[in-house]
């Protein structure tokens, strides 16, 4: 005789059997009605699915129209250029996330120079790149001019990029086949409606601004560092960005090149251009008027660092004043000579005094040399000899 075979009750037919009070076997073999029950609970289960599912998307739907519609609403009238919100950036490296950003909170406002200082790995080009459109953002919001720009397709993004961001990177990113001139034109032959003379004439104002219209017809191979970095703010403005983004502008710069393309950087911003930049270079946070520091992805305070040893900007700084000073002495040592001329002897002491204080104490060099260097600069035919000064 063959063995019954024995067959295990399920947690299904459990359910079954407490629900409808059969058996689900019989005679031990399973029942066509528990079958059938399975068959149609399979069924209804799938639609029950489906059901939440769509329930649940339009839920989303829901939330998302009414975002869109918060965000409309901010887009109409915004109180600043640029809102971040809660920015959180997660980079995937194989199986391993790398939180770049970890909640950053910024507003920038129209005519800003801000500066994010902060070290190596903290998360300041990624920051950049997803204020600037060039990546979106794993968690939180950016508003420019009120438009939510974390929530762009690609290709509305790229429109965004092309018509309100202009990049300048520590290399200068140049098209090393093109002329000076000719890179500030890429920009403008993508956008508007200028003819090629147009095009000519506002790149060439471009090159004039930041000082190179001499130079527009290099290439940048025949460019110093510091001309090259001209060149690409040149382009950076060629579409008139609502933003200018900076990714370590002076970070391939000798510190007094730098020091000149942030005096160009603090020019254009006193016209009006709105900059953020992010830097280990201490100088740019002395030309900013917005410093923020990051740390490990977020940004930590506000303020430019005090205390911190004397940077090279604060040393030309008074390097230009000191020759300023020079100069008005030597136009009051002028006045007081012109005043006497005629006389054949003129006591040193009776000059330096016609000269008011606080320009002699802040010479940078000997009061006699400078009244030598006027002689000899003039022709003035006169000698210095111990106290006196002597005409012939
Ligand atoms: N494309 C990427 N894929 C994976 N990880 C990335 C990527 N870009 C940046 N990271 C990581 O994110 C963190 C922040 O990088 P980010 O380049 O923003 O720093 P940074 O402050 O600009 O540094 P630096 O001063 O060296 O330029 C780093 O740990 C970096 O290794
Ligand atoms: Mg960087």
């Amino acid at each position: 005789m063959a063995k019954p075979i024995i067959i295990e009750k399920t947690s299904l037919m459990e359910q079954y059997e407490e629900e409808t009070g059969r058996v689900s076997i019989w005679k031990g073999e399973i029942s066509t009605h528990f079958k059938k029950w399975r068959k149609k609970k399979q069924k209804d289960d799938i639609k029950k699915q489906k059901l939440e599912m769509l329930s649940q998307s339009r839920k989303e739907r829901k939330e998302i129209k009414s975002e869109i519609k918060q965000d409309k609403e901010a887009e109409k009238d915004y109180d600043h250029l640029i809102v971040v919100e809660n920015l959180h950036k997660t980079y995937l490296l194989g199986t391993t996330a790398v939180a770049a950003l970890r909640g950053v909170d910024l507003t920038i406002d129209k005519g800003d120079f801000v500066d994010i200082m902060g070290p190596s790995g903290s998360g300041k080009t990624t920051l950049l790149n997803l204020i600037g459109g060039l990546d979106t953002p794993t968690r939180g919001k950016i508003f420019l001019e009120g438009r939510n720009i974390s929530m762009l397709s690609d290709n509305d993004l790229a429109d965004m990029r092309r018509e309100k961001i202009g990049f300048v990177f520590q290399f200068y990113n140049l098209l090393p086949q093109m002329t000076g001139l000719e890179n500030v034109m890429v920009p403008l032959h993508f956008s508007g409606n200028l003819s090629r003379r147009g095009k000519r004439k506002k790149a060439m104002d471009l090159l004039r601004t930041v000082g190179l219209e001499e130079r527009g017809h290099h290439t940048p191979s025949e460019l110093s560092g510091g001309e090259q970095q001209r060149v690409a703010i040149a382009r950076a403005f060629a579409n008139d960005p609502a933003i200018c983004v900076l990714d370590e502008p002076t970070g391939d710069l000798d510190s007094k090149t730098g020091i000149m393309i942030l005096n160009l950087i603090r020019d254009l911003n006193r016209k009006g251009a709105t900059f953020i930049a992010v830097s280990h270079d201490a100088a740019v946070s002395e030309f900013a008027s917005k410093v923020f520091h990051m740390r490990d992805g977020k940004l930590t305070h506000e303020g430019k660092i005090s205390g911190l040893k004397e940077t090279e900007i604060m040393e030309l700084k008074r390097k230009q004043e000191s020759e300023l000073n020079k100069e008005k002495c030597k136009s009051k040592i002028f006045n007081y000579l012109f005043a006497n001329q005629g006389k054949t002897e003129i006591k040193v002491n009776d000059i330096k005094n016609s000269v008011p204080k606080g320009i002699i104490t802040n010479l940078p060099e000997h009061f006699n040399d400078i009244l030598k260097e006027l002689i000899e600069e003039n022709n003035l035919n006169g000698k210095i000899e111990g106290d006196k000064l002597f005409f012939k």
